[in-house]
């Protein structure tokens, strides 16, 4: 925003703030922040670990990258300037809905380094996981459940993530996740970690 405006923005303190929500909730709110290739398994795992935490009484949300992009930010193209407002604007909402007491979970490439930081700016280091779906290249591109590999080979897409777009490689993912092994034993991974770090209070789910 125009500095000229900023200036006239008073921010309101609720009173029914975060932490009223999370003692009502019984849990604290986390950001869960997906990041890896397009086709590496960030849907899927999200989407089995949110049927979990919803069946144990955690309020959830799935921002995914696809269906952010089909509103909020449909208006973005996949230039990198783009890819950062797209990962600003989710970090943005992920923060609204970590004050609303509700776990996260983030789906999106989030290619660049500088954008992953900028999301942990914006949310707080505390407030947010970041977890590395780590899929090799070839694997995402035999797997192309969108068949958008196969149009970025022959040009019908450009700017692809991990073959004319650059994804640069998580250095100290909070969480790494082995994109080959099996969905189970990623869950595993996850719940494991989510226990340990006091996020939820059950380590056995079915
Ligand atoms: S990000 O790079 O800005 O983080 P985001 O996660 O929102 O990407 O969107 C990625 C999804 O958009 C992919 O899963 C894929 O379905 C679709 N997509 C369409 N064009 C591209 C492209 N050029 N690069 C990557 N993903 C694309």
């Amino acid at each position: 925003m125009n500095n000229k405006f900023k200036k006239n923005i008073v921010f309101q303190k609720y009173e029914i703030n975060r932490i009223k929500r999370e003692n009502k909730n019984g849990y604290k709110s986390k950001v869960i922040w997906f990041t890896g290739l397009s086709g590496s398994g960030k849907s899927t795992i999200s989407n089995i670990l949110e049927k979990i935490l919803f069946k144990n009484d955690i309020n959830t949300y799935v921002l995914d990258g696809d269906n952010i992009r089909s509103g909020l930010c449909s208006d973005l193209t996949f230039s990198s300037i783009d890819r950062n407002e797209n990962i600003r604007r989710i970090a943005e909402v992920a923060k609204i809905m970590l004050n609303a007491g509700i776990m996260v979970l983030v789906c999106t490439i989030s290619p660049y380094k500088k954008q992953r930081l900028l999301a942990y700016n914006i949310l707080g280091k505390s407030n947010i996981l970041e977890v590395f779906v780590d899929t090799p290249l070839t694997i995402c591109e035999q797997r192309d459940p969108k068949g958008l590999y196969k149009k970025s080979r022959s040009n019908e897409i450009l700017n692809f993530t991990g073959i004319d777009s650059l994804y640069e490689l998580p250095e100290k993912p909070d969480i790494y996740l082995n994109g080959t092994v099996s969905i189970t034993e990623n869950i595993k991974t996850l719940i494991k970690t989510l226990y340990k770090n006091n996020i939820i209070f059950f380590s056995t789910y079915s």
